[in-house]
């Protein structure tokens, strides 16, 4: 394994492009919190990568496009994984590709995957105009619509402070793209996001 460059380091992880027998992949690597206690620390850095790798698996066991796992070092805390070729969503947006995000959120909620982090920073625009998810490091299983309803309000917001001039059109379009993979009970969700907003107003 060769460390090529550092693609990001966040507050939870670094980001390596790395070669992995003569392909480029990603490692990333959890990192440690210095006000955790130490054993506290190893164990929950264990058991997260351990959840994102297996989540990052089940998303595409379903047909959502991720990226391969190539190995799974928990005891470093280190998922080595395909390197996708192409550029974030964020960088390269158009409300267009809602549709398309819609329909990928809309999927994993029909099997009860809540992403936990779907900013336009975490999808990979890839030839085709096909999109792949990835940083499935909030992400959890869950069948309540609170939390599904949580995660396309959190995208509502990323579009309304990152995308505001697209704002509109790329939010239709992606309860559109939603709906149409989720079906009927997508209806149910929706106005739950609308009641949190209500919520949010009325604690202001
Ligand atoms: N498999 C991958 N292929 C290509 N780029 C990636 C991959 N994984 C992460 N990246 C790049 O690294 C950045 C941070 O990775 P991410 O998993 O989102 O970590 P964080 O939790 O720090 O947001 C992404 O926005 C993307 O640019
Ligand atoms: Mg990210």
């Amino acid at each position: 394994m060769k460390v090529k460059k550092l693609l990001k380091k966040g507050a939870e992880s670094e980001i390596y492009l790395i070669e992995w027998y003569g392909h480029d992949a990603v490692s990333k690597i959890r990192l440690s919190k210095k006000y955790r206690h130490h054993y506290i620390d190893l164990i929950l850095r264990k058991q997260r990568t351990l959840h994102e790798a297996n989540i990052i698996s089940s998303a595409k066991i379903i047909g959502v496009e991720t990226p391969f796992i190539y190995f799974l070092n928990s005891n470093n805390f280190e998922i080595i994984m395909e390197y996708i070729h192409g550029n974030i969503l964020k960088d390269n947006f158009s409300p267009e590709y809602c549709v398309e995000l819609g329909k990928i959120v809309g999927k994993l909620h029909f099997y009860n995957i809540i992403h936990g982090d779907i900013t336009t920073s975490n999808f990979i625009l890839v030839p085709q105009n096909r999109l792949v998810v990835i940083d499935f490091g909030l992400s959890f299983f869950s069948e309540r619509l609170e939390d599904k309803a949580a995660d396309i309000r959190l995208f509502k917001e990323i579009l309304n402070s990152i995308h505001v001039e697209h704002f509109e059109t790329s939010f239709e379009n992606f309860l559109l793209g939603y709906a149409e993979v989720y079906g009927k009970r997508s209806l149910k969700i929706f106005n739950t996001v609308n009641e949190i907003e209500q919520r949010g107003r009325y604690s202001r």
